[in-house]
């Protein structure tokens, strides 16, 4: 993939094959100017004639004027970089058309006519990864959101809904298979070596939803029988090598299938589910209809390559792309400022599944960092915006942390507050309403009020309003009664100021001191800016655990005192309440010490608090393991970066791991205890053994820094008893981060082992990337010179640079080089992959939360990028917002 003759070190860059997007200000689109499109397309007929370097395609449109819309005489069919090869109304070829920028306009004159257009495309240059591109030899699409223009021009918006009938044809040899949407229903050979296939999808949906695939694949194949009695023929479709990494694919759509009749009554609709693995992927997975197509990392696992993490990612994707047949599929979105309607829906939905799946109390503590690590900050950065955005210019930089994870919180609160009960009468409604539909998120609000029999009138401000409200608190005794006086506000956002209180859905529970019980949890509704809320029965000030569960997504500023916070740890009956109690510890404790306002006497007095829980962490044999290894997890450098207005980098990092190190030497014989419990423990996946692989890598990481020449002994034990990914990513990743004279040989033994394994070689840049030791910054500048790295494929991209930026503390070196070689990737990516380029904005886009001296450098780059010439809409969009 490198051209090595290249001078400049930028070999991507030398015969990019994407030409200069638009002029500097791309237009900006805003919710409040939709209207209907002017006229319907009820069908569509597509016939394929493939070929790697050149597709040609011919679309044949029925098209009727909308009722509903403005009459307009022109029909406006989106394109970009499409020139048609002849055009048609009505079966004569006409001449009576113009080109609007990149859009193919058209005058009808009547009401219904049949417009055919020929395009010719070169899948095999396009590097965007967005329209039809090659992949490995293959074929495949990509088409949300605004794809479908790259193949033919047409209505490109989510609220025009057509049958599809798809004919494709191309050399035997090269496209043996042949897929699209719906169902198989026709095909042959037309040619020596020629042959053909027909499907056609039922189900009426709009152009994003359509997909293709030609190649040369094997499936793992099942049958699913449906509540009603229907069978599904499955199917998982891989490369031939691939084929015994596809079990876990399969068993998780099974019983996603399941799952779904159960909790949510959705049963599927039609004869086939195919999923195809692709590895060059701009995103995990898309929920095309019938026809799932996935980054090969959320498809492929076996325990000798796939972590148990990874596990956990292959389930929980292949259950939200088969979720959104219904959430999202059948009821699809009216416009892309509706993109949490299913989003933010089918990623509860995901959780949901994983939750029921394994341990929901794990996933839950999972799912809340995530949010933590990514949505928080978004949300209180300059690309803050509403789960319901009222505007944009590029849409793929609004597939974001908060239109899916914040959007699915607050769906969540929906439930909370109405009961899973009366919450699954409420998308009863919801489903059978707009089955069919291009619905909006009001639509959605709409059917649970009516449904769950809820009053959302002010909850609607979720929708509208960005940033993460701040929620004080105070707990006071009165006359025998515990009262718990609560206050919020919302952070001023871009675009935003003065913020309406919201409705805040808190669990809680008070527990007594003497009998260490509480009397129940309580569902309480914070509504009002301040509010008070009394508890008759109390004699002595209660515990308070609050927002069980983490009820809300808010942030809790509150005093407590560290003893009630150790007792929260070691005995709040809720878990998700333990694992916060343990986490405002730390956090109360780093936030102090980094301001450097703390004295030698108060930094020993609050670790030996910390110590104190940690260690009946460790030793409580009540706990399982994996929610040990959960309780185990300091809190993330980004979580403890938005406790403070300003922080530095530096010193977040060096508080963070001098508290590492002192738990790892403080508790070094406990922690080498567990080390050596989960150790000659043989491979399973239930979940008592996954815990033990959880734990024992979490014991490793806290010995790394305590005792590191210990635990680099004891990585290398572990790295060659490995009979499993999770152990032995585990054990390089604490070795990546010493500098112990074992890390080379190590590093090298798992590159030799794998390197026929894409997706492992993208593990073995990432631990590199992320990792812990001094030299990180030096060891990317080194691994991108390396054989297998490639600019052009996102998850080796990815591997390489976003685990660099999102992990490693040289990305923040004081000198500026880690954001000089960040802007250097996005300037070098843009013009080869826009979508995934602007991507790596956000990290220089924080600059204001960031000391004045990394500021000035961060700002620096990002005016670097913005001065470039040609920048991608994407990128343009990500950096102006940030520098705005
Ligand atoms: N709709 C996909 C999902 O969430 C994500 C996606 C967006 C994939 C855009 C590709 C392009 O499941
Ligand atoms: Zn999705």
């Amino acid at each position: 993939a490198r051209t090595p003759s290249n001078p400049d070190g930028n070999p991507e860059m030398a015969d990019a094959a994407v030409e200069p997007h638009t002029s500097p200000e791309p237009q900006l689109i805003r919710r409040e100017d939709y209207r209907p499109f002017a006229w319907n397309v009820p069908q569509v007929a597509l016939d394929f004639v493939l070929g790697l370097n050149q597709t040609r395609i011919t679309a044949r449109l029925d098209v009727e004027r909308n009722p509903v819309a403005e009459a307009d005489p022109t029909l406006r069919l989106n394109g970009d970089g499409l020139t048609p090869v002849e055009i048609r109304v009505d079966g004569a070829v006409v001449q009576s058309w113009v080109m609007e920028g990149a859009d193919l306009v058209l005058t009808l004159p009547g009401e219904a006519h049949q417009v055919e257009i020929v395009t010719e495309i070169d899948p095999s240059a396009n590097t965007q990864l967005m329209g039809l591109y090659a992949s490995n030899g293959m074929l495949c699409t990509q088409c949300e959101a605004e794809g479908f223009r790259r193949i033919t021009f047409f209505p490109d918006r989510p609220d025009v809904l057509s049958t599809y009938r798809v004919r494709m044809s191309g050399p035997k040899d090269q496209f043996p298979v042949l897929l699209s949407n719906g169902n198989h229903v026709d095909g042959g050979e037309s040619a020596e070596g020629v042959h053909w296939a027909e499907w056609y999808d039922p189900w009426p949906k709009p152009s994003y939803l359509f997909a293709l695939v030609a190649g040369d694949l094997v499936a793992r194949k099942d049958v699913f029988t449906t509540m009603s009695g229907r069978k599904v023929d499955l199917a998982v479709w891989v490369r031939e090598g691939d084929l015994g990494r596809t079990e876990h694919a399969m068993e998780s759509l099974i019983k996603s299938m399941k799952w779904d009749e159960e909790r949510f009554g959705r049963e599927y609709d039609l004869d086939t589910f195919n999923i195809v693995a692709v590895s060059d992927f701009n995103m995990g997975a898309m929920e095309n209809k019938g026809l799932n197509i996935f980054n090969t990392k959320y498809v492929l696992a076996d325990s000798d390559s796939a972590t148990d993490g990874d596990y956990d990612g292959v389930e929980g994707v292949i259950g939200h792309e088969y979720f959104h047949n219904w959430s999202g599929n059948r009821i699809t979105c009216r416009d892309w400022f509706q993109l949490s309607l299913k989003e933010g829906f089918t990623v509860l939905r995901d959780q949901l599944f994983s939750q029921d799946m394994g341990s929901a109390a794990v996933k839950r503590i999972e799912d809340v960092r995530v949010l933590r690590a990514a949505q928080f900050p978004e949300d209180s950065g300059p690309l803050a915006h509403p789960i319901r955005p009222d505007s944009y210019r590029e849409i793929s930089n609004f597939y974001t942390a908060t239109v899916y994870n914040k959007g699915a919180e607050v769906i969540r609160m929906m439930r909370t507050m109405a009961g899973e009960e009366r919450f699954r009468q409420g998308t009863d409604l919801y489903f059978d309403r707009h089955d069919g539909e291009a619905a909006t998120c009001e639509d959605f609000v709409a059917a649970i009020e009516e449904g769950a029999g809820l009053d959302l009138a002010q909850f609607r401000l979720w929708y509208s309003q960005a940033g993460a409200p701040r929620v004080t608190v105070e707990l006071a005794l009165e006359d025998g009664e515990a009262v718990l006086t609560l206050q919020q506000s919302a952070p001023a956002t871009p675009g935003q100021s003065g913020k309406q209180p919201m409705p805040i859905p808190l669990r809680i529970a008070l527990f007594d001191r003497e009998s260490g019980q509480h009397g129940g949890e309580q569902l309480i509704v914070l509504t009002q800016e301040q509010q008070s809320f009394r508890f008759a029965g109390f004699d002595q000030l209660p515990i308070l655990s609050l927002n069980r569960g983490f009820s809300a997504p808010v942030a809790i500023d509150r005093e407590i005192a560290a003893d009630d916070l150790v007792f929260l740890a070691a005995r709040d009956d809720d878990p998700f309440a333990r694992y916060e109690a343990m986490q405002d510890l730390i956090v109360g404790h780093l936030k102090k010490a980094i301001g450097g306002h703390l004295s030698d006497d108060d930094r020993a007095a609050a670790r030996a608090a910390i110590g104190t829980a940690f260690r009946a962490i460790l030793t409580d044999d009540t706990l399982d393991d994996l929610m040990r290894g959960e309780l185990m997890i300091l809190p993330g450098a980004s979580y403890l970066a938005e406790q403070m207005l300003v922080s530095d980098p530096a010193e977040i990092h060096a508080e963070r791991e001098g508290l590492k190190a002192w738990l790892g030497a403080h508790c070094g014989a406990e922690l080498q205890a567990i080390h050596q419990r989960a150790s000659g423990v043989s491979y399973s996946r239930d979940a008592a053994a996954r815990g033990l692989r959880k734990v024992k890598t979490q014991a490793l990481v806290y010995l790394a820094a305590g005792k590191p020449e210990l635990a680099a002994g004891l990585a290398q034990d572990q790295y060659q008893a490995a009979d499993n990914m999770t152990d032995r990513q585990g054990a390089l990743m604490v070795m990546a981060g010493l500098e112990s004279p074992d890390r080379d040989a190590m590093l090298s033994d798992f590159y030799d082992r794998y390197r026929d394994n894409p997706l492992v070689v993208d593990k073995w840049f990432a631990i590199q990337a992320q990792s812990l030791h001094p030299g990180a910054l030096r060891h990317v500048k080194e691994l991108a010179e390396h054989p297998d790295f490639t600019l052009r494929n996102p998850n080796r991209a990815r591997s390489l640079y976003m685990a660099f930026a999102a992990a490693s503390p040289t990305f923040h070196q004081a000198d500026g080089e880690g954001y000089r070689m960040i802007a250097d990737v996005i300037l070098a990516l843009d013009p080869i992959n826009p979508q995934t380029a602007a991507r790596f904005v956000p990290f220089l886009g924080r600059w204001r939360r960031i000391e004045p001296k990394r500021a000035a450098m961060m700002k620096q780059e990002l005016e670097r990028i913005a001065a470039a010439p040609a920048l991608s809409r994407d990128t343009y969009e990500q950096v102006s917002r940030s520098l705005g």
